[in-house]
């Protein structure tokens, strides 16, 4: 009897686990929020419509050899013209929120100067359709389309000026739509935007020194970037101080920003590689977490950048530090990390990588760090984001996070029928491991997370790979109107939410 009373209690104790029970609502608190995310961008189409003004992105994708296939977003997947059907998509899914982003250029064609009122409608009819189904708009303010006019004027990020700029475009945003949205994200990014648009040069605007300036012209790997990231915290911070000072009492919202983390796991157990990873840790997540938490950059990067690294006044300090809600995390992927050992990287590159003096890899001894998406960069490691949560509750004192973004992609192939291509048994693998591990880290080791958001709503254009990749949970087809369809992971988060 002793014995299959215990057996019984084992049963019990592994079905309180989600290994038994399977997923549900019920593996993650009350009020946790579940929703999809998109950008303005990627999914809006619509660029020459009702006023709004081009922005860098529109640039950069018309210049020839940006992106892989050579497209642009300039119809995209036309939520511009569909959402209403796309909100019902969201609310078939039992969806509770949708993140998207504004163009800044369709409520400034110019970037500042005059309101254009027809951009202003057009977010009122999303936000009223969305709320109509009883789903939460969460809103980025930039998601990386900067209008082309202040990049013509004063070098848009680089420039001190956009901090001005851009706390006018997010008041008018706060005065517009902040009666019903109660949660703002300032920017999403700054990381991979400050990397890719002012170090490495794949991304618009398009500025690299590296390799000794073989890829780009204009720009400098060594400052750039510094440069746009400091300018990007002291535009969020205003924009958040407008917000508490004029809005908050009122309205009643939160605000936040969106940064991505790529988990990171030392190559060996040798103190330089776990240094490393700390350094990678630093120069990614740290750059933009620890002057918002402790007013200044990671000694690190004090360190390793010198006098390139902007300097906060005592009184941008102040402005910058605890100047958020809720941290948003944009996590998809882990790697390893070995220490620089040489300097041939130091001198080639000359950039932020080579400061860092890390080296992130996706392999060790030949093997991958886990199964890949179909982007080169996405390797899934579904325990990276238990770390990751457990990592900030530890280093930033428990803060609130909301998950803004996490998915996989499958790539654009033109040989498998529409009927193969919506069995996305990876897609399904991938939520649910990683939704798994997200539940542990609430449940068992007290992370305060609120909400999980999936990249992505729909396929879409996917910034310098363009159409090739495929991260949607419904499916568009390019070659018959945009029609969507349901991938089967939208019956899986279905069941996950009813
Ligand atoms: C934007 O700038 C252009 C050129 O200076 C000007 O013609 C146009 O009226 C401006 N548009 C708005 C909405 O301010
Ligand atoms: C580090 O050491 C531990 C314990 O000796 C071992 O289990 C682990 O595999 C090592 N990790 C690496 C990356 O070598
Ligand atoms: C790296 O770039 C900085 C800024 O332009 C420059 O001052 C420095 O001399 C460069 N270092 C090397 C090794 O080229
Ligand atoms: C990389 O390592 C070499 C050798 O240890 C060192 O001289 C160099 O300063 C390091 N470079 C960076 C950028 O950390
Ligand atoms: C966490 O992820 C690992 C793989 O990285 C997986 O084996 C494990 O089942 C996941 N844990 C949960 C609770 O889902």
């Amino acid at each position: 009897m002793a014995f299959k009373g215990g057996f019984l209690a084992i049963l019990l104790m592994l079905c309180m686990t989600q290994e038994c029970r399977g997923l549900s609502r019920g593996s993650f608190p009350d009020g946790f929020v579940f929703g999809t995310a998109s950008s303005s961008y990627q999914y809006e189409g619509a660029v020459d419509d009702d006023g709004r003004g081009p922005t860098v992105w529109d640039k950069f994708a018309h210049s020839f050899g940006k992106v892989i296939d050579f497209s642009n977003a300039d119809v995209a997947v036309d939520q511009y013209h569909l959402f209403e059907e796309d909100v019902q998509l969201m609310a078939d899914m039992g969806m509770d929120a949708y993140r998207f982003s504004i163009a800044w250029s369709r409520i400034f064609p110019n970037g500042t100067g005059k309101v254009n009122q027809a951009g202003i409608d057009y977010y009122n009819k999303l936000i009223n359709a969305l709320l109509a189904k009883g789903i939460k708009p969460y809103v980025t303010l930039f998601h990386w389309d900067l209008p082309q006019a202040l990049e013509d004027k004063y070098n848009g990020w680089l420039s001190p000026h956009i901090i001005n700029d851009y706390a006018i475009y997010a008041e008018e945003c706060f005065k517009a739509f902040g009666d019903r949205v109660k949660y703002w994200i300032t920017f999403n990014e700054p990381h991979t935007m400050s990397i890719q648009g002012y170090d490495v040069g794949l991304e618009a605007p398009g500025h690299c020194s590296i390799l000794l300036h073989l890829f780009c012209r204009g720009g400098n790997s060594a400052t750039e970037p510094y440069m746009v990231a400091h300018n990007i915290l002291l535009s969020h911070a205003t924009a958040v101080d407008v917000y508490k000072r004029k809005y908050k009492a009122v309205q009643h919202g939160f605000v936040g920003i969106s940064l991505d983390v790529t988990w990171f796991e030392p190559i060996s157990n040798s103190t330089e590689d776990s240094a490393a990873v700390q350094r990678a840790l630093d120069f990614q997540f740290g750059w933009f977490m620890d002057p918002i938490f402790f007013g200044d950059y990671p000694s690190s990067m004090r360190e390793r950048v010198g006098n390139r690294l902007p300097k906060f006044s005592a009184s941008d300090s102040s402005r910058v530090k605890g100047s958020l809600d809720f941290v948003g995390i944009n996590h998809y992927t882990t790697y390893y990390i070995k220490a620089n050992s040489t300097n041939i990287i130091g001198v080639l590159l000359n950039d932020t990588l080579a400061d860092s003096g890390t080296i992130s890899l996706p392999f060790k001894n030949f093997k991958p760090i886990g199964d890949k998406a179909s982007s080169i960069w996405l390797y899934i490691v579904p325990s990276g984001m238990r770390s990751l949560m457990n990592y900030i509750k530890q280093k930033y004192g428990k803060p609130i996070v909301i998950v803004t973004e996490n998915g996989m992609d499958d790539s654009n192939n033109p040989f498998i029928s529409i009927n193969d291509a919506l069995k996305d048994e990876k897609r399904i693998g991938y939520h649910n491991d990683y939704l798994g591990n997200l539940s542990a880290a609430i449940r068992e080791d007290a992370c305060n997370v609120q909400g999980y958001f999936v990249w992505s709503l729909l396929d879409n254009w996917e910034w310098a790979a363009g159409y090739t990749s495929r991260f949607g949970l419904y499916f568009v087809d390019y070659n018959n109107n945009l029609k969507r369809y349901p991938k089967d992971s939208v019956q899986w988060f279905k069941n996950l939410l009813s």
